[in-house]
C-alpha cells in the first residue's frame, strides 16, 4: 500500500479550531479539566498567551486536514545560576488512522530545529505514556531526579469503587492502597513540627507584591527550579481561560514565609480530583510546609474531594512531609528529559548528576495540564 501523502509544517494562524477538534477527538475531551471558556479559548491561552513567548507548533495535514499536532511551551527554569529557555512538550495527537507512521516523531524533529534556531537551551518535558517514556530513554537524557505522583485517599473504600472493575479487583486496590500507606509511613522517619507561632494561613486568588521579595529569597536554594516571577504566575494561575486556582499563602508578620496553589478537577461531578498544583516555603522551614498541606486537605475536604494529586521528586524533603501526611507513592511511571539542544554543553548540566534532591524541584507548575 502507498504512504499516505502527509505533509509536516509549522503551524500557521488559522491552523487552531482544527488543531483543537483533533485534540478533543484523541483525548475524548480537551483539556481534561473543567473549564468555563470553550477549548479554543484555552487553547489561545496556552499557547499564544504566554509571556515568555508563543507556543512553537506543529501540524501534520492529509490535504487539507489536519491529522496531527505537536506543541512546545516555552518555559524559564534556573539551572545552577543560569535562566535557560526550554521547550516543555505537550498535547502531542496523532489520529488513529495514521500512528505508527513516524508522524510524531517527524513533527518532533522539525521543531527541535525551530527551537534551535530561536536560540532556545533545550527540551524539558514530562512523558507518562509509555511508548513515549520508552522512546524517549533510547534518545534523550533525563533529568536525574525520580519524578513521582503521590496521592492522597481519603476514603480508600469509595474511590476504589470502579464499575470497570471487579468487585474482588476493587477490594484488592483497596487492601493495597492501605497496606501501602501503612508501610511507606512506618518506614519514612515521621515528621515533628513546630508550633506555627505567628504564622498566618490566608486563602487568596492572587499574589500580592510580596511574593518577588519570596521568589528571590529561596530561588537560590535550588539548582533547578521552574521561574516562578509575577508575569509567568499571572499568566498560569490567574487567566481566567485557564481554569480556577486557589491559592494558599504563609505570612508571618506580613511577610510571605510560602505557598501553595490548589485546583479540584470538577470535570467529572461524580469524581472530584484534588491537585496540589505548587508548593513552596522558604528554605529550612518543613513547619510551613506541614502547616500548608494540613490546610490543602481541609480545604479539598469541605469541597467533596475525596483524592488528592501532588507531584515531586523523590529525595526532596517534600516526600516525607506528604507521606507524613497520608500519601503515598502511586508508583505510576514518569520520566523528564532534559534534551539540550548543543551537546557541546552538556557538561553545563553535568553537575545535577551531583546535587542532592533537595536541590531540584519539579511538580504540577511545571507541566501545563492541571
Ligand atoms: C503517542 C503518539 C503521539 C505517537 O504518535 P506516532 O506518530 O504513532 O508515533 P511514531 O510513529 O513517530 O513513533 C514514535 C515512537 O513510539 C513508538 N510507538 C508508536 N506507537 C507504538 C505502539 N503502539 N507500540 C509500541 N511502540 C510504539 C515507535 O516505535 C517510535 O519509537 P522509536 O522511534 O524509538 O522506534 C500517538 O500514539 C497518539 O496520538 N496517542 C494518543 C495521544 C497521546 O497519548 N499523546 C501523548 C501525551 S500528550
Amino acid at each position: 500500500m502507498a504512504e499516505p501523502d502527509i505533509q509536516i509544517r509549522e503551524y500557521r494562524d488559522g491552523d487552531e479550531a482544527q488543531i483543537v477538534n483533533l485534540l478533543e477527538l484523541i483525548f475524548e475531551g480537551w483539556p481534561d479539566f473543567d473549564i468555563s471558556g470553550s477549548s479554543l479559548d484555552h487553547w489561545m491561552w496556552k499557547h499564544k498567551d504566554n509571556p515568555y513567548g508563543k507556543s512553537i507548533i506543529a501540524t501534520g495535514r492529509m490535504k487539507e486536514e489536519i491529522i496531527s499536532c505537536l506543541h512546545y511551551i516555552p518555559i524559564r527554569i534556573k539551572i545552577g545560576s543560569k535562566v535557560v529557555t526550554t521547550g516543555n512538550g505537550t498535547d502531542a495527537a496523532v489520529h488513529k488512522d495514521y500512528r505508527r507512521m513516524g508522524i510524531y516523531s517527524k513533527m518532533r524533529s522539525l521543531l527541535y530545529n525551530v527551537m534551535l534556531n530561536e536560540n532556545m537551551y533545550s527540551t524539558c518535558s514530562l512523558d507518562s505514556v509509555p511508548i513515549l517514556i520508552q522512546n524517549a530513554e533510547r534518545r534523550f537524557p533525563r533529568l536525574p531526579s525520580d519524578v513521582r505522583i503521590f496521592k492522597y485517599i481519603k476514603n480508600p473504600s469509595r474511590y476504589f469503587q470502579s464499575k470497570d472493575r471487579s468487585p474482588l479487583k476493587n477490594l484488592t486496590y483497596n487492601i493495597g492502597y492501605r497496606s501501602l500507606n501503612i508501610f511507606q509511613r512506618l518506614s519514612k522517619r515521621q515528621y515533628s513540627t513546630k508550633e506555627p507561632g505567628n504564622m498566618k494561613l490566608e486563602f487568596s486568588r492572587k499574589f500580592d507584591s510580596s511574593f518577588t521579595d519570596f521568589w528571590k529569597e529561596i530561588s537560590d536554594h535550588y539548582e533547578f527550579i521552574l521561574i516562578r516571577d509575577m508575569s509567568f504566575m499571572n499568566w498560569r494561575l490567574q487567566d481566567e481561560r485557564a481554569g480556577k486556582y486557589i491559592i494558599i499563602q504563609a505570612k508571618e508578620n506580613d511577610k510571605l514565609v510560602g505557598y501553595s496553589v490548589l485546583r479540584i478537577n470538577r470535570f467529572e461531578p461524580s469524581k472530584l480530583d484534588g491537585y496540589i498544583v505548587d508548593l513552596l516555603a522558604i528554605p529550612h522551614r518543613d513547619d510551613i510546609l506541614h502547616e500548608l498541606i494540613l490546610k490543602s486537605k481541609m480545604f479539598f475536604d469541605n469541597n467533596g474531594v475525596n483524592s488528592v494529586n501532588a507531584m515531586c521528586n523523590k529525595g526532596n524533603f517534600k516526600e516525607k512531609i506528604l507521606i507524613s501526611h497520608g500519601f503515598v507513592d502511586s508508583r505510576t511511571e514518569l520520566r523528564v528529559s532534559l534534551n539540550l539542544f548543543e551537546t557541546k554543553k552538556q557538561h553545563e548540566v553535568d553537575f545535577l548528576n551531583d546535587v542532592t534532591q533537595e536541590k531540584i524541584d519539579y511538580q504540577y507548575l511545571n507541566l501545563d495540564w492541571v
